[in-house]
């Protein structure tokens, strides 16, 4: 019985997250499984079934969550956030899914940044860490149907009440929680509300204004993203160079030997402040 109640404390509450989602677009229809593969898959799956815009697929453990580049993303049960959301737009276009991925790490990291000191930043194009240990990622797919871009499903992994031990062992040291860093269990369901709260503004500036809208203040949360030397694994390679900030297609522009290239597709791995 006692460990039923703890288990339940765990798990995500639908009548709260209802509440606080009330009029909200990614309030009007939620799932949250207690097990399931990948909420991206459940989401992708939904939406070639129709799906509205703004539908939430949550869960309290995922046992094939997957991260960007074909990782596995860890997802223990009762101790993260694993959520994705169905996006239709009227205009679905490339530049809707970069103006996405990068809304999605802005509220990924505004939403923590009151929970943990030393607030979580980010790092091109959506990791969210905190004193360079991962904390949550953003992993966007776009399905397309005959006549293009159809829909993107946008899923956020958060590691919130995980401790060290929880963590793989080749993951030691370079990810974190929220609990490891405030020091106390976090309510997982409070914290969900507010992510799908801080998505449902930022997507909108996304929507209607496209990565132009998003760009400042993601540039603000990603002190890596000007002035700082940088190595990212590209599509095309690895690439080494200082940092210039984003360009308007959501890529990070890069200066090296007196040239400056936006690189779209890749990851930025390491970064040290230029002397
Ligand atoms: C990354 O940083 O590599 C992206 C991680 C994204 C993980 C989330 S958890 C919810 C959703 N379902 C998945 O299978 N992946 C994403």
């Amino acid at each position: 019985m006692a460990a039923e109640h703890a288990q339940d404390a765990l798990a995500l509450d639908p009548r709260r997250l209802h509440e606080m989602l009330d009029d909200l677009r990614f309030g009007r229809r939620v799932e949250i499984h207690d097990s399931i593969g990948s909420t991206n898959d459940r989401a992708k799956s939904l939406g070639r079934g129709g799906a509205a815009d703004g539908t939430v697929v949550a869960a309290n453990h995922q046992t094939a969550g997957r991260g960007r580049r074909g990782r596995v993303w860890h997802s223990p049960a009762g101790a993260g956030l694993y959520v994705s959301v169905v996006l239709r737009s009227p205009a679905i276009t490339a530049g809707y899914a970069a103006a996405v991925q990068l809304a999605a790490g802005v509220a990924l990291a505004e939403t923590l940044r009151p929970l943990v000191p030393r607030c979580p930043e980010l790092l091109w194009p959506n990791d969210c860490l905190c004193d360079g240990a991962k904390i949550a990622g953003v992993l966007v797919e776009a399905e397309s149907g005959a006549e293009g871009l159809d829909f993107l499903v946008c899923g956020i992994g958060v590691n919130v009440n995980q401790i060290e031990s929880d963590f793989p062992s080749a993951l030691m040291g370079a990810a974190t929680s929220v609990r490891m860093l405030g020091g106390r269990v976090a309510d997982r369901t409070e914290l969900l509300g507010r992510l799908l709260q801080a998505l449902d503004v930022w997507e909108d500036v996304a929507r209607h204004r496209g990565t132009c809208g998003v760009i400042p203040r993601w540039e603000e949360l990603a002190p890596s993203a000007r002035g700082h030397e940088v190595e990212l694994e590209s599509v095309d390679g690895f690439v080494k160079g200082v940092s210039a900030g984003l360009g308007e297609r959501g890529g990070l522009r890069v200066v090296s030997d007196g040239a400056e290239r936006e690189v779209l597709l890749g990851e930025l791995v390491r970064v040290r402040r230029k002397s």
